[in-house]
């Protein structure tokens, strides 16, 4: 396959680089430096730009290796990039698990595309199960589900976010700030409760679709609402924190994970696609986005570097190496598979395990349930029942 994780050396060491930090008075910064911002509104730019550029070794859609043994589940797989990756999973020859909150709109789905598939080789093992991120509780029982079947499960996308553009800060019935629990909470919840099937499918994997805009994130995990008022919310800063949250937090399940587990944690970067996440931006602005197609991925374009995540049998070998490196930051892929640098701000070691711990804490996690899990033992969440 062209370029990707082969084609690069891992990242160099980062001056940051060290293990889990001891716990000292923590000082936390109060935003992101000058120059930090500026360097990271020209990578979102720099992306927006250049991405069709960067990414033309590329074919689409994304060739896949054999992924017939292969049980994946993808959040989101109603629209946009998540439906381009579960349906191109299951036309490789995956089970596909579509965890969405509208399982009506997944099952007309899947009966569009049998149709489609149909004299082309044999029927697509697809299913439904339903999920909603907005609650704590649909996550747990989702997991419990899917874990009571003691079956593999070889690689988990959470792909579902949202971007409410312009919109009022709005919380979900657990208390949190919406773009935080989509994006952020509820897939930690998620991927930290499917460990053990991720352990049975192992060597497995958790692919986070992330986002070029957690360069411009910052997160206080005494604030990971917004509520303290510190910074006057803006759905941008929202969205731009719980991916930069996400970042932090999956490098430390990454470092948490013995190399013996086989499980591997990554983020990915899309790219910059034309889906329904503009859904809430103005029609005017909606119309810019639709007359610069040459700029703007579509949705298959959207979906290759998840994919290669999910796949590319380079990537265990990759993650591994950045493990026993005491590299700082989890695998981090751009728009064209190729391994990049997360933000400065996602090497902020101390933050990342703060963060870590907040998650846990807000998710009602004890603060040992991975190393619980992979040891065989269970743990209780606070949000069952709920
Ligand atoms: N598009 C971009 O330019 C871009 C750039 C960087 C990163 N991303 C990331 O890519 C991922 C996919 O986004 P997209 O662009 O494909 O957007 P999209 O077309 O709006 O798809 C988002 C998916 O997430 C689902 N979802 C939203 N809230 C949910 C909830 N509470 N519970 C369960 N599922 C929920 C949606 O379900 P419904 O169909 O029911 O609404 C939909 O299937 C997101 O994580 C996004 O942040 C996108």
């Amino acid at each position: 396959m062209d370029g990707g994780v082969g084609a690069s050396s891992p990242p160099p060491k980062s001056p940051d680089s060290a293990p889990e930090p001891k716990r000292r008075e923590r000082k936390q910064k109060s935003g992101l430096g000058w120059l930090e911002w500026t360097r990271g509104w020209m990578s979102v730019v720099g992306e927006m730009l250049f991405q069709r550029i960067m990414a033309s070794h590329l074919q689409n859609p994304l060739p896949l290796p054999p992924v017939n043994n292969l049980t994946c589940i993808v959040t989101g797989s109603t629209s946009g990039i998540g439906l381009q990756i579960a349906r191109q999973l299951a036309e490789a020859g995956a089970h596909v698990v579509m965890a969405v909150r509208n399982p009506k709109a997944a099952h007309d789905l899947i009966q569009k595309w049998q149709n489609e598939w149909s004299g082309m080789g044999l029927p697509l093992n697809i299913e439904v199960m339903e999920l909603d991120l907005l609650s704590l509780d649909s996550v747990v029982r989702f997991a419990d589900a899917w874990n009571s079947r003691l079956g593999p499960l070889h690689v988990l996308i959470n792909n579902a976010g949202i971007f409410s553009i312009g919109e009022p800060q709005k919380f979900s019935k657990d208390g949190y700030e919406q773009h935080m629990q989509v994006n952020h909470l509820a897939p930690a919840l998620l991927s930290v409760l499917l460990l053990p099937s991720l352990l049975r499918g192992s060597p497995s994997r958790i692919v986070n679709v992330n986002s070029v805009m957690h360069y411009v994130g910052f997160v206080d995990p005494e604030d990971m609402n917004l509520v303290s008022g510190r910074r006057k919310y803006t759905s941008l800063l929202g969205y731009c924190s719980s991916k930069l949250a996400q970042v932090m937090f999956s490098s430390v399940l990454h470092k948490r994970l013995p190399a013996e587990s086989g499980i591997s944690v990554l983020c990915v970067s899309p790219g910059i696609v034309q889906t329904n996440v503009a859904r809430d931006l103005p029609r005017i602005v909606q119309a810019g986005y639709r007359v610069i197609p040459y700029f703007i991925f579509n949705p298959q374009e959207g979906s290759r570097s998840s994919l290669f995540a999910a796949t590319d049998p380079q990537v265990p070998e990759y993650c591994e190496l950045l493990k026993a490196d005491e590299w700082p930051v989890c695998a981090f892929l751009s728009q064209d598979c190729r391994p990049t640098n997360p933000s400065e701000e996602a090497h902020n070691v101390e933050t990342s395990y703060w963060v870590w711990e907040k998650t846990l804490e807000l998710i009602g996690l004890p603060s040992d349930s991975v190393e619980r899990l992979i040891e065989g033992k269970e743990i209780t969440c606070q949000y069952v029942g709920h």
